[in-house]
């Protein structure tokens, strides 16, 4: 999240804008011959399909390992160093993700080619903080000045720890955190915050988000926990349901990075405020922009 800055999230926004507006034609002039390898050793669905679906419609080619756990090298012990090593050769640019923070970074020292990082553990998630700041600006046309709740796994959730830390890009933000009280905010987060001179509280009630701009509502990441017991406890504590988006504003929107399990009703996904589709649809032009930018 440090290599964004505000200028360059702009850039990036209003590319991802250009390019969403092109001709198909036109998109498929662009990365003509160009190959990405996408690297998983963690499950995904939207992560991998949009940066793949990024990529061919730049005309570009995709080569992919699926769960890189199972079925890649790595079983046999090999180093991500070599694995990068190696990609390097049959790939323009590496999309990874990977359980162990700083995975990504590490293979990125050893190769010439980029590498982007689609997630590592439960550190970051960078691609997808700026697909849903993206979001906000085309969403509510602008990125300043709003009021955003952070809302469900805030400790080992890598979206909403990136997203927090995005904002500190933006101007005026007010930010409410609101997890269970197992996954609370990390103090890296808070204090990157209090740094930069954004102002955040957290809260323990949807009551505290009533007025919000932006509910961005976030998974219980169950992979990270120890064990299924402690898993429970944190589950089930800020469900959005039709009586909380009657409390809430009507110029809102509700975000989020999917999977959802049950902390949103689906009964509330054909209220237009619910944004979390028209989201993960962005996805595939930010991720357009930055493939263009990296490689164009
Ligand atoms: C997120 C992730 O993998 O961190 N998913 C995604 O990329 N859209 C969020 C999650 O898994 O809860």
């Amino acid at each position: 999240m440090e290599q964004f800055d505000r200028s360059h999230l702009l850039d990036i926004f209003r590319h991802a804008t250009r390019l969403r507006h092109l001709p198909r034609s036109a998109q498929r002039k662009r990365l003509p011959g160009q190959i990405l390898a996408t690297v998983f050793y963690e499950p995904s669905t939207r992560t991998r399909l949009s940066f793949e679906s990024a990529m061919v419609r730049l005309g570009g080619a995709v080569l992919s390992v699926e769960n890189a756990n199972e079925s890649s090298s790595a079983t046999k012990g090999e180093s991500i160093e070599d694995t990068a090593r190696m990609l390097q050769g049959y790939a323009d640019v590496i999309a990874m993700r990977h359980p162990e923070p700083g995975m990504p970074e590490r293979a990125s020292r050893v190769v010439d080619v980029p590498v982007i990082n689609a997630g590592d553990g439960a550190r970051e998630h960078p691609t997808q903080a700026l697909l849903d700041l993206y979001t906000i600006q085309h969403e509510l046309g602008q990125i300043d000045d709003l009021h955003i709740a952070i809302v469900g796994d805030l400790k080992y959730g890598r979206a909403p720890r990136s997203l927090a830390m995005l904002l500190r890009e933006t101007r005026g933000t007010q930010v409410t955190f609101l997890a269970p009280p197992t996954v609370p905010v990390g103090a890296d987060i808070t204090s990157a915050l209090t740094e930069a001179g954004v102002s955040f509280r957290e809260a323990s009630s949807f009551d505290a988000i009533a007025g919000a701009d932006v509910i961005y509502q976030t998974r219980i990441q169950r992979e990270r926990f120890a064990d299924q017991a402690s898993y429970e406890k944190s589950r089930g504590y800020y469900v959005i349901d039709q009586t909380v988006m009657d409390g809430l504003k009507r110029e809102s929107i509700v975000l989020h990075p999917l999977p959802r399990v049950d902390e949103i009703d689906p009964a509330i996904d054909e209220d237009p405020r619910a944004a979390y589709f028209r989201q993960a649809e962005n996805g595939v032009y930010v991720r357009m922009a930055l493939l263009d930018e990296l490689l164009g």
